[in-house]
Formats: structure tokens, C-alpha cells, sequence
């Protein structure tokens, strides 16, 4: 696959096949995508993976974390900015609109609505998944770094037949994953990402987003 057909293939999957992405294929994944830029070369991250046995005890320690705190934390910075503006608000609501109507989950059904988004915390099925951390001495720059190694991982994964879904959502329980992975403090954690085989079957992965068109967002200057 060329890069450009990764780009055009990669997609959010929200269902994955219950087949195994061993612990070698994740290294190898890494090997290509730590290759991302960062400016001045800081990589400022730290990730944390998790496949096999570390997945099983990630998810047998997030049982016990779901007992004790089901509503989850409040995050320590807002997933969107309130009152998002046009066209951003529109563009987000398109986008969940149609999520939720490829399962037929309609906009009253609230408790449907809320099954589908714990399935953020299952990784939607997926066998393996990696955390971001970013350091809080960081500002915007190297953040927008942070998500060029987060898509370069996601095009890797395509190369290999793997499919991502990055994961904010995990915001919400920055407490349990500081907790479970041991994360200095002076490190924010950032998004999840869910790796796996795509469920190519299920009607959730059966639908694309859109995109603005070139023209909309870019301005050719004469
Ligand atoms: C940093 C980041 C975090 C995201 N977090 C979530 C998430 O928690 N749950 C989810 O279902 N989708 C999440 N998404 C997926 C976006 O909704 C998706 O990328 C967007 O709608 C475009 O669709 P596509 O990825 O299929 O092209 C996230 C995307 C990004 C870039």
C-alpha cells in the first residue's frame, strides 16, 4: 500500500475482530512510526502499549475502576471549546449524526447513545492499544507534534492491515490511567488509540466522514 492509499483508507473503526495483534507486531509498528517530526527533534512524548497480558490486567484494573467511579473525572482541559462556532459545531454534529445512524440509534435515544460511547472503554473490541502522554512543560507547538506522531501511527497500522481509532474519550479517566501506568505527573495524558483488525462486517465501520473541500479550506493566492 502506497502512502497515499493510507491516507484515503485509514478511518476511524469502531469494531474490531477479536484476532490478536501480538506484541511484536505493535514494535514493529513503532519502529516506523517513531520516525515521525517533532520540531527540534524534542519528541515530547511518552506512550504506553498495551496488547496480551497487559491488555487482560489494563482491562481487569478498569473493572474495578468502572465499580468505584462509573461517571468517570472531569478532564483537565476541555475535549472541544464551549459555544464551538460555526462551522465547527455543524461539522461535529454531521459527524455524530451519522455515527449514530449507521446503528440506527436514534438522537432521543439517550441510553443508546451513552452504550455506544462506553464502547470507547472496550477499545471497541480491539486486542491492543497505545496511550499518549505529552509533557506539561509543552505549549501548542509541540502538542500539533504530538498529533503527527498520532496519524503517522495510524498510517503505519494501515501498511500493516491494522486498523486505529484515536481516543479521547480515555480524558475522562486520566486518573485510573496515571494510576495504572505509573505516569509522572509532569506528563499529560492525552488520547487513547485502539489497534486491531477492522470488523469489516459491522454496520458501525460501515460509513465515511466528509471532508470540506479543498477549496473551502485552502486559499489559492494568484
Ligand atoms: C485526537 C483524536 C481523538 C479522537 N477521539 C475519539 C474518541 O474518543 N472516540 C471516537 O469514537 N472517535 C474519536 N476520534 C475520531 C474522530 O471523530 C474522527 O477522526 C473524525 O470524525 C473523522 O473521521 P475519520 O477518522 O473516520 O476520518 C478522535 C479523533 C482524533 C483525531
Amino acid at each position: 500500500m502506497n502512502v497515499n492509499e493510507a491516507i484515503r483508507n485509514r478511518k476511524s473503526t469502531r469494531a474490531f475482530l477479536p484476532r490478536e495483534v501480538s506484541e511484536a507486531q505493535l514494535r514493529e509498528l513503532l519502529e516506523t512510526a517513531r520516525w515521525s517530526p517533532s520540531g527540534g527533534n524534542t519528541q515530547p512524548w511518552q506512550l504506553y502499549a498495551l496488547t496480551g497480558s497487559g491488555m487482560a490486567r489494563f482491562r481487569e484494573a478498569f473493572k474495578g475502576e468502572m465499580a468505584a467511579n462509573p461517571r468517570g473525572d472531569r478532564t483537565e482541559f476541555p475535549i472541544y471549546p464551549e459555544g464551538l462556532k460555526e462551522p465547527y459545531r455543524t461539522r461535529r454534529y454531521v459527524c455524530g449524526e451519522a455515527l449514530y445512524a449507521s446503528i440506527n440509534i436514534p438522537r432521543e435515544d439517550g441510553a443508546g447513545r451513552l452504550r455506544q460511547l462506553m464502547q470507547n472503554y472496550n477499545f471497541f473490541g480491539a486486542p491492543a492499544a497505545l496511550f499518549f502522554t505529552v509533557d506539561r512543560q509543552m505549549g501548542l507547538g509541540q502538542w500539533a507534534h504530538l498529533g503527527m506522531l498520532m496519524q503517522t501511527i495510524c498510517l503505519a497500522a494501515e501498511g500493516m492491515g491494522l486498523a486505529t481509532c484515536m481516543q479521547e474519550a480515555w480524558m475522562t479517566r486520566h486518573t485510573f490511567l496515571r494510576r495504572f501506568f505509573e505516569v509522572p505527573e509532569e506528563m499529560q495524558i492525552y488520547s487513547g488509540m485502539a489497534i486491531g483488525y477492522p470488523d469489516n462486517t459491522a454496520a458501525i465501520n460501515g460509513w465515511r466522514t466528509e471532508r470540506a473541500p479543498v477549496d473551502e479550506i485552502v486559499k489559492f493566492v494568484k
